[in-house]
C-alpha cells in the first residue's frame, strides 16, 4: 500500500492513543529497518527495548516457522511442551522457582500485584493489600498498574483508579520505611527507571530496600520489563546488585519481538496462587514460548551477547560523554546501563527526534527532554558512531 493512503487509512480507523511518526515500516534485519517508500534506518528505539536481537534474528525466525507448522495455539487446559521448557530455562536462569506467563509486561505486573495480595490473605493469614512504588515508576497502563504507576499524567480521567498503592521517591530507603504500615504488603521498584528517563538508583539502594522488605516481613516485586533479557548487560538487572528479589516480571525482550510476559517468583510465594486463582488463553502460547527460549538460547550462549551488550553499553556511553562535552549548554547528562542508555537534554527533544528520523536514525525522547536510546544488543561501534555524528551536526544546528 502507498504510504499516504496508509497514513490517511490509520488516522481514520485506528483509534488515536498513540502519537506516531509519519512513517510506515514495512521490513527489519538486525539493526535496520526499511518503510514502505523502500527508504533504511538504523534502529536505537528497538521496538522500545523489544527486539533485544534485532528485526527478524534468523534464529527466532526458524523458530516461529518450525512451530507455526506444528502448533500455533491450544488452551492451557492442557500441558505445552515450550511453555515448559521455557519457564525451566528462566527458572534455571534467575532466582525464581515457578513462573507465569502473560501477554505483556502489564499484565505480569497484574499478576505480581496479585499473587502479593493473594500469598498475605491466604498462605500468610494477614490482610495486608498495600504497595508502596515509587514516584515517576511506570508499570502499564491496565487499571491495577497505572495505580501502580508513579506519574500523574498517565491517570487523567481515569479515576477512580484501584486502592492500596503510595507512592514515595525513588532512590530513598527512609522514604520506603516511612511509608510502611501493618497493612504493606510488598514495595514494587523498576531496578533502574526506563519510562521515565533512564534514573539509575545508587549502588547500595536495591540492597537497602531487600534488607528493610525482609526486616518488615514484606515482599520484594522488581519491575524488570524493561531491564531484564539482557538489556543492562546481566540477564537480569537484580544481578548488578548482589540481591534476589520474591517476585520479578519480564516482558520486552522475553520473545525477540512476539507478545509474551513472564511473572517470577519464589516457591514459596508462588505457592499462593492454585488452579482458578489466575489465568489467561493466551499466556504462554506455544507460538510464543518457542521464540522466546530461541531468543534466551542466544542470550545467554557462551555469554556472547551479553559481554558483547556491556562493552557496547561502556562505548556508547563515552562517546555520548564526547558530544556532552563538545554542547555542554545542550546536554546535560549521560547514564545507563549496558545498552539502557539516556542523554538528558536541557532543551526539548522532540524536534531532535524529528531530525534523527529525517537523517535515518530511530530513537526515543521520553519525559520531554531525555534521548532514550534501546537498541539491539547485537549493536557495533559503527553503528554507533554513525548515530554520534549525526547527532553531532544536529547539535551544531542547534547551538
Ligand atoms: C518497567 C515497565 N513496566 C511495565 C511496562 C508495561 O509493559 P507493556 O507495555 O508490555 O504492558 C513497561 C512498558 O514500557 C515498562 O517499561
Amino acid at each position: 500500500m502507498e504510504m499516504k493512503k496508509l497514513l490517511d487509512d490509520s488516522e481514520k480507523y485506528l483509534m488515536h492513543t498513540y502519537n506516531r511518526f509519519p512513517v510506515a515500516i514495512r521490513k527489519g534485519r538486525g539493526m535496520k529497518v526499511w518503510d514502505t517508500d523502500g527508504k533504511e534506518y538504523l534502529d536505537f528505539l528497538g521496538g522500545v527495548a523489544v527486539n533485544c536481537l534485532g528485526h527478524c534474528h534468523p534464529k527466532v525466525v526458524v523458530a516461529i516457522q518450525k512451530q507455526a507448522q506444528r502448533l500455533i495455539h491450544i488452551s492451557n487446559y492442557f500441558h505445552i511442551e515450550s511453555q515448559t521448557k521455557l519457564a525451566k530455562i528462566l527458572v534455571d536462569n534467575s532466582f525464581a522457582g515457578k513462573v507465569f506467563f502473560s501477554n505483556s509486561g502489564a499484565e505480569a505486573n497484574e499478576a505480581a500485584i496479585k499473587l502479593a495480595r493473594r500469598y498475605f490473605k491466604e498462605l500468610v493469614g494477614q490482610n495486608k493489600f498495600e504497595f508502596i512504588t515509587a514516584i515517576n515508576s511506570f508499570h502499564g497502563r491496565t487499571l491495577g498498574t497505572l495505580s501502580a504507576t508513579g506519574q500523574e499524567k498517565f491517570k487523567i480521567g481515569f479515576d477512580p483508579l484501584v486502592p492500596g498503592f503510595k507512592h514515595v521517591d525513588f532512590n530513598n530507603v527512609d522514604a520506603i520505611e516511612n511509608a510502611i504500615t501493618k497493612n504493606t504488603c510488598a514495595v514494587m521498584l523498576e531496578p533502574i527507571q526506563g519510562e521515565s528517563g533512564v534514573k539509575i538508583p545508587d549502588t547500595d539502594y536495591l540492597r537497602k530496600v531487600r534488607k528493610l522488605c525482609d526486616r518488615h516481613g514484606i515482599l520484594l516485586i522488581l519491575d524488570e520489563v524493561q531491564t531484564g533479557m539482557g538489556r543492562t548487560g546481566k540477564l537480569f538487572a537484580y544481578e548488578h546488585y548482589g540481591i534476589t528479589p520474591d517476585i520479578m516480571t519480564i516482558a520486552k525482550g522475553l520473545g525477540g519481538g512476539t507478545p509474551i510476559g513472564a511473572m517470577l517468583a519464589t516457591d514459596k510465594v508462588a505457592a499462593a496462587f492454585e488452579p482458578g486463582t489466575h489465568g489467561s488463553t493466551f499466556g504462554g502460547n506455544p507460538l510464543v514460548c518457542s521464540a522466546a527460549i530461541a531468543t534466551i538460547d542466544v542470550l545467554i550462549e557462551d555469554d556472547f551477547m551479553l559481554d558483547q551488550c556491556r562493552r557496547m553499553g561502556i562505548y556508547f556511553k563515552k562517546k555520548l560523554e564526547e558530544l556532552q562535552k563538545e554542547f555542554p549548554l545542550l546536554v546535560a547528562e549521560v547514564r545507563g546501563m549496558g545498552l539502557l542508555v539516556g542523554m538528558e537534554l536541557t532543551t526539548d527533544g522532540a524536534p531532535i527526534v524529528t531530525k534523527c528520523l529525517e537523517r535515518g536514525l530511530l530513537i526515543n525522547c521520553t519525559a520531554g527532554n531525555i534521548l532514550r536510546f534501546m537498541p539491539a544488543l547485537i549493536i557495533t561501534e559503527k553503528e554507533i558512531d554513525h548515530l554520534v555524528d549525526i547527532l553531532a551536526q544536529i547539535f551544531d544546528r542547534l547551538s
